[in-house]
């Protein structure tokens, strides 16, 4: 099967970019990763990036004076790297239309939480106030309103036991971010996922508004 290119941007620890390139590595994931680019300079996602032999760019925010213009020049770097699809993995800014809608079906976000409940920040001290049991986290494709975009999959964590969002979140990460973010790379990869208007399509059946409900696949 051919592989997909694909670019990841990232702003943090990479560790979800991590578990996509044990996967190519291993060839469980039937894609190329073309570039990883940070906002942040510290991000430790770019040592993993490096480690692996993967194009790497540092593009700070802060150079440019308008949220536009940051986007433009994020948008040349993924054209350039030649990706088709572009996976937003602890990428934490806010993207406006300059680089969502050129890449309109072809741009997936990963938010912690079960969306619509706690988008933005600090989902997991939301979720934890508001008694929730059950949490999670989402991977959905990206239109302009934060974390709004139709969902492809959740991944739900029981949550009943947990008082500590720090030991919330790590639980989020590998009970669920490790699983969905791969697997719906895999999915996009392999074809058998699409956006068509505001429906997300999966082997060509329009998946609920939730999305599809991670039931322990793995790759
Ligand atoms: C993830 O938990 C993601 O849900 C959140 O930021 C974190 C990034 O982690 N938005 P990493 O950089 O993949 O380790």
């Amino acid at each position: 099967m051919s592989q997909m290119p694909i670019a990841v941007l990232v702003s943090g620890s990479g560790s979800n970019l991590q578990v996509l390139i044990d996967a190519m590595k291993a060839r469980k994931l039937p894609i190329s990763i073309q570039c990883v680019i940070s906002n942040r300079a510290d991000s430790q996602a770019l040592e993993r990036a490096q480690k692996a032999g993967i194009p790497c760019a540092q593009i700070s925010h802060k150079q440019f004076e308008r949220r536009e213009d940051f986007d433009a020049a994020l948008l040349a770097r993924v054209r350039e790297s030649g990706a088709h699809l572009v996976v937003l993995a602890g990428f934490m800014r806010i993207l406006t239309h300059v680089f969502v809608t050129p890449l309109s079906g072809r741009l997936i976000n990963l938010h912690p939480s079960l969306l619509p409940k706690y988008p933005g920040l600090n989902p997991h001290e939301q979720a934890l106030k508001a008694g929730e049991t059950t949490h999670g986290a989402t991977v959905h494709f990206v239109n302009e309103e934060l974390d709004a975009g139709p969902i492809i999959i959740q991944g739900q964590v029981d949550i009943t036991h947990e008082h500590d969002a720090q030991v919330v979140r790590r639980r989020v990460q590998e009970e669920a971010e490790y699983k969905i973010v791969p697997l719906s790379v895999k999915w996009y990869a392999e074809e058998r996922l699409a956006l068509s208007g505001d429906k997300v399509l999966l082997d060509g059946s329009v998946l609920p508004p939730q999305g599809y409900q991670y039931n322990g696949e793995t790759l």
